[in-house]
């Protein structure tokens, strides 16, 4: 796998593909990839000529106290998974490479990135939202491609796209989940092995919250609450939030009309796991 480290690198591959005619998708990521990364790239792979993963475990979207350090890394691994899923480049730059040490530059995406995760994490969307047009400034894509895990962070992309005008299609793409309903995601190795028994709590909680608005509960707190219920039958689960939201604007909502996104955060021991479903009436 093609691996480069430097911004001047990704510049010149993406020139000459460009000469060429290419298009190009973008999958940022920050490594320790999973097969929900992996079906992003298949995706990029089959919609554009060229695919560039950017992994980079990104410091300026982690708090003080959260796994900066520690966050789980595996380059070569990643660049296996990459190679099979038929991506072109990795860009794998050193957090000096991708900040100047005196940078000024913040980005504010207002209104969106205050609840959810962002109550909890004040600093991380503000780091996203910098990495990412950072990310699309050196490599240019046509497309880019988030999971709707994320939920929160695509609405946030999505908005920042629009107001700055950048030229590029943001795609989401479906959760990936185990075959017992856990979402994937990097932070599930750090659970231990009862922790991943119990982190099936948080889909299991998400059906019972869709079974009661597939049978045509409209009540914001009840649906909250039957979720809620469900959480706090495992013991190794701490709810941080249960939120029913406004799928555009993530405004909470009373009433459950037009489309909805219903988005949960749950610790499991002292590993923090998010899972979210959209509903439309
Ligand atoms: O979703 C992630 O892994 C990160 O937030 C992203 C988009 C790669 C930015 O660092």
């Amino acid at each position: 796998m093609n691996i480069v480290n430097t911004i001047e690198e990704v510049r010149d591959k993406v020139k000459s593909w460009r000469k060429e005619g290419s298009t190009i998708g973008l999958v940022t990521t920050m490594g320790y990839l999973h097969e929900g990364h992996e079906s992003l790239i298949k995706r990029a792979v089959s919609e554009n000529d060229k695919v560039v993963v950017s992994v980079f475990v990104n410091p300026t979207q982690f708090g003080p106290n959260e796994d900066l350090k520690t966050y789980p890394r595996d380059i070569t691994r990643d660049g296996e998974l990459c190679e099979s899923a038929g991506a072109s480049l990795i860009f794998n730059p050193e957090p000096s490479t991708m900040y100047y040490k005196d940078a000024s530059t913040t980005i504010n995406v207002k209104g969106l990135t205050e609840g959810l995760c962002g109550a909890k994490r004040p600093v991380h969307f503000g780091g996203v939202c910098l990495v990412v047009s950072k990310l699309f400034n050196i490599v240019t894509p046509d497309r880019a491609y988030f999971g709707e895990k994320d939920a929160q962070q695509l609405a946030v992309i999505k908005r920042m796209v629009r107001d700055l005008n950048f030229n590029i299609e943001i795609i989401g793409c479906p959760i990936i989940r185990e075959a017992d309903g856990l979402a994937k995601s990097s932070r599930n190795a750090y659970l231990s092995k009862d922790e991943r028994k119990a982190a099936v709590v948080l889909s299991k909680s998400l059906e019972c919250g869709k079974k009661a608005l597939n049978s045509g509960e409209r009540n914001a707190d009840k649906v909250k609450k039957i979720i809620i219920q469900k959480l706090n039958s495992e013991s190794l689960a701490k709810i941080d939030y249960v939120e029913i939201v406004d799928s555009l604007n993530l405004k909470p909502v009373s009433n459950i009309d037009g489309n909805i996104l219903v988005a949960i955060a749950v610790y499991i021991g002292k590993i923090r796991l998010i899972d979210n479903f959209t509903f439309k009436i």
